[in-house]
């Protein structure tokens, strides 16, 4: 140890009794432990301003004391046995409850912490990139390059919109790719943060906002954490029911729509471009924001997705937010916000007193990596790959119904899950394949309202698994499903 924190108290003892009285203090605290080595005398000697012979005489008489050990030539440590009577009583104070500060906690959320989906055996979890893939060696020369021609001034404080370089190749690619111009675009530690900030921002409390009735938790969470109250607009096969949702617009002073248009989460289903605009036209009767989250854009296999709503967006009420948490893997936490001028700068203000600004260094690697083409090289791979991973479950449980097992289910243009109808006992089903090590879950997990819950759908992720694994652990989950007869 080169440096031990030591207060030395006020008072007309001895000074090597003063340096004793804290370093034994330390110990106690727990700052050095059993067995520790401690700064030597001529380290302490500086640090405190003193002569070294002083520390030696609070040294021996802490030996002395039986805190601490000498050996020949490796100098002073913590003993390894601490005087009894002593550690009891430290002990008894850390666990003497009254003693411990009692938090008054004004904001809280029950996060229900269980097992995590990636500790089971099988992980059908819906949104689950296969991380594996990720082409980690390459990725590794942007971050080097990214390190050996650092852009200094960028590593500083200040532009908190994003790294240049990265917006640059961003916009690029959401003009060519999704065909959105005309956004300025900021970026986040992921669509979570984005989700937090928008909500702040734009939300009082009691404010109503139209979400998905099945739908995405962490988003709610974020809007009701700024007061808002959450109505739940109807589903059809198709996405949102616009007619519902028109009803809620007559009836309720709504104030934002967040939407999940091209992959609706949970069921995978796409709205159609003739529903978007519609709602899009109802946005704009009713002067209401919309919250484009655009998760997964890249995993569509049958044809081109849509474009996103904010790719045609003249009034710029579209807050698009793309995440690099599926492309790349959900600990990258880069995400980007795409918005009108006029809402970008609010937005990097309220940022700023949450976080300055997202990792510069992994925006620079990144941006290096796109330009490079290796980006787009490693999203056709991976889409490649889901797609036969989606054949491949589309087949085993196309099987499971040729056996009489009451499956139903559409295939989904893409997207990383399916929605599968399997007749009822959904919760059921979701309870016997996780304690078989099997984790996914059921319609109930994405209610809005709970009295919607039919008990009917589970929804199965086919992205993160190998084709073996799907294979293998929907025949484990076989047993639990119904039967037709
Ligand atoms: C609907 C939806 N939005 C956003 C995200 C990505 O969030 P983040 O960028 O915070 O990782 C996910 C990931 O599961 C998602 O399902």
């Amino acid at each position: 140890m080169q440096i031990l924190n030591l207060t030395l108290e006020e008072s007309a003892e001895k000074l090597y009794l003063k340096i004793a009285n804290a370093i034994r203090q330390a110990i106690k605290n727990g700052n050095a432990s059993t067995g520790e080595k401690l700064p030597s005398a001529r380290t302490l000697a500086a640090q405190l301003s003193v002569n070294r012979h002083t520390v030696m005489s609070a040294y021996h008489e802490l030996e002395a004391q039986g805190w601490v050990e000498t050996k020949e030539r490796q100098g002073y440590s913590v003993a390894q046995t601490l005087p009894i009577y002593l550690s009891l009583k430290s002990n008894e104070n850390l666990n003497d409850v009254s003693n411990k500060h009692q938090w008054r906690l004004v904001k809280t959320e029950n996060n229900n912490l269980q097992r995590q989906a990636s500790d089971y055996q099988f992980n059908f979890a819906g949104g689950n990139p296969d991380i594996s893939l990720f082409p980690f060696n390459e990725f590794r020369s942007y971050v080097n390059e990214a390190m050996s021609r650092p852009q200094i001034n960028e590593l500083n404080y200040g532009n908190n919109n994003g790294f240049p370089a990265f917006i640059t190749e961003v916009s690029t690619y959401l003009r060519r790719v999704r065909a959105i111009a005309n956004k300025e675009i900021i970026v986040v530690n992921g669509s979570q943060e984005a989700l937090y900030i928008i909500s702040q921002i734009l939300l009082k409390a009691g404010d109503k906002v139209a979400v998905e009735s099945l739908g995405y938790r962490p988003a709610w969470n974020a809007l009701k954490n700024a007061g808002a109250e959450l109505i739940g607009v109807k589903q059809t096969k198709e996405g949102i029911d616009v007619e519902h949702l028109e009803q809620l617009f007559k009836q309720h002073k709504l104030r934002l729509l967040y939407l999940t248009p091209l992959h609706q989460y949970p069921t995978t289903t796409t709205l159609p471009a003739a529903q978007r605009i519609k709602v899009y036209q109802l946005a704009q009767q009713y002067n209401v924001p919309i919250i484009e989250d655009d998760y997964d854009h890249e995993f569509h296999y049958d044809s081109q997705p849509l474009a996103p709503m904010a790719a045609n967006d003249p009034a710029g009420r579209v807050i698009y937010l793309s995440s690099f948490s599926k492309i790349m893997f959900p600990g990258m936490r880069l995400g980007i916000i795409a918005v009108d001028q006029s809402l970008a700068a609010h937005i990097v203000n309220y940022r700023t007193m949450i976080n300055h600004k997202a990792n510069v260094v992994l925006q620079d690697a990144v941006a290096r990596w796109m330009k490079d083409g290796a980006f787009e090289r490693h999203l056709r791979k991976a889409t490649r790959i889901y797609q036969k991973r989606r054949q491949c479950m589309v087949e085993t449980l196309n099987s499971f119904i040729a056996e009489g097992i009451e499956l139903d289910f559409t295939v989904p243009p893409g997207g990383m899950t399916l929605w599968v109808n399997v007749g009822g006992n959904a919760e059921e089903i979701a309870k016997s394949a996780q304690e078989n090590n099997i984790f996914l879950l059921a319609e109930k997990a994405f209610h809005l309202e709970s009295k919607n819950d039919e008990n009917k759908f589970i929804r199965l992720g086919f992205a993160g698994q190998s084709e073996d694994q799907i294979t293998q652990g929907l025949s484990r989950l076989k047993p639990f499903l119904n039967r037709k007869d």
